[in-house]
């Protein structure tokens, strides 16, 4: 059977509205904060759940594993104090974000700390183990699904995944390369429940576009990069600010995964050439130092980056974002 009659085959679609809907009614509008390795801060998560849209950060953010009870714990207080001052307009849910690979030996540790706290929204990259799902519905949390492909979000959906997020070409950090055109129709022909779209959107209307093409929210990782409350080098902030879309590289070569980076940042490390020519060396960065050298000193950013221009509060970032959302009603 091709792929395509698989996906045709399975009748009913998977996945429920009443989830997309009950999630989407806590939102101020529909944008997730996209998790972003060394990036985000907790700091950064609060700020975009006190604006209205769900904030996200990777477990492996927190260094020693042990913080992360503390951030969890810490983002749970600011966002319960803020709601008891704020009753009409309370802040949005957060996420915790799961590098679910054989080589995250963490997962045990950081997935008990959430259930634990029982976090309500569970971001899984990568293959979503069984075992993740019943933790976390155990407490009623939900768990989502970051996919670059139909096939892929399929395996997710039966596997009984709550959320989908397609993250097509343009994105920053480990990229798809399939266009929204065509991954969101392809996904909503088997799913009815949440599904996000990821991918260079960085203004209201590309949310607002999202919406259109039948994703119930955008998942925004780049835009907030230049936040005051993003852990991002000032350099590395500054040459977001200055790059536009046809300064963005992806390659496989520095972590494994393709991935889109700043050219600028690549030659600054002398690795412009190699990562065309010499694909040993290029790996070698990637493999001696972890994937973490790869993060903290090449810069990534998705295509979206034109539309960051200057340094502010996160805050900032949400209300131009909203405001642009709203005008294209
Ligand atoms: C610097 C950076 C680091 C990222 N790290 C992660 C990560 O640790 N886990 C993850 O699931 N996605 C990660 N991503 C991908 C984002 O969650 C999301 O898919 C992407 O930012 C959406 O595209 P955009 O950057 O064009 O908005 C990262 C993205 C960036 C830019």
């Amino acid at each position: 059977m091709t792929t395509k009659e698989n996906f045709a085959s399975t009748g009913d679609r998977l996945g429920s509205r009443k989830v997309a809907e009950d999630l989407m009614r806590k939102l101020r509008f529909p944008v997730f904060g996209s998790p972003m390795f060394i990036v985000s801060t907790p700091e950064l998560v609060i700020e975009q759940c006190k604006a209205g849209i769900v904030g996200s950060i990777p477990a492996l953010n927190a260094r020693p594993k042990e913080l992360l009870r503390d951030w969890i714990v810490q983002i749970k207080e600011e966002l319960a104090a803020y709601d008891l001052a704020h009753p009409d307009a309370p802040s949005a849910p957060f996420a915790i974000n799961h590098i679910a690979h054989r080589t995250n030996e963490r997962l045990g540790h950081d997935m008990q700390v959430v259930a634990d706290e029982e976090v309500p929204l569970v971001i899984v990259s990568l293959a979503a183990p069984k075992e993740i799902f019943d933790a976390v519905h155990s407490y009623g949390g939900l768990v989502f699904n970051d996919v670059i492909n139909a096939r892929h979000g399929l395996k997710c959906a039966e596997a009984g995944v709550d959320g989908l997020i397609a993250v097509c070409a343009g994105a920053g950090g480990h990229t798809g390369n399939i266009s929204p055109f065509a991954l969101v129709p392809e996904i909503r022909e088997f799913w009815d429940g949440p599904l996000g779209l990821g991918g260079a959107i960085g203004t209201g209307r590309a949310v607002r576009a999202a919406e259109v093409l039948g994703a119930d929210f955008a998942y925004v990782g780049t835009a907030f990069i230049a936040a005051h409350e993003a852990n991002a080098h000032e350099g590395y902030k500054q040459m977001l600010l200055e790059s536009i879309a046809e300064d963005i590289v992806t390659s496989d070569k520095l972590t494994g995964v393709r991935a889109s980076f700043m050219r600028r940042s690549l030659e600054m490390q002398g690795l412009g050439e190699k990562l065309a020519s010499d694909k040993a060396a290029v790996k070698g960065f990637g493999e001696e130092g972890s994937s973490a050298k790869a993060w903290r000193d090449v810069w990534s950013a998705g295509q979206g980056v034109g539309a960051s221009r200057e340094h502010r509060p996160a805050a900032e970032i949400v209300a131009q974002l909203k405001r642009e959302y709203d005008a294209v009603a």
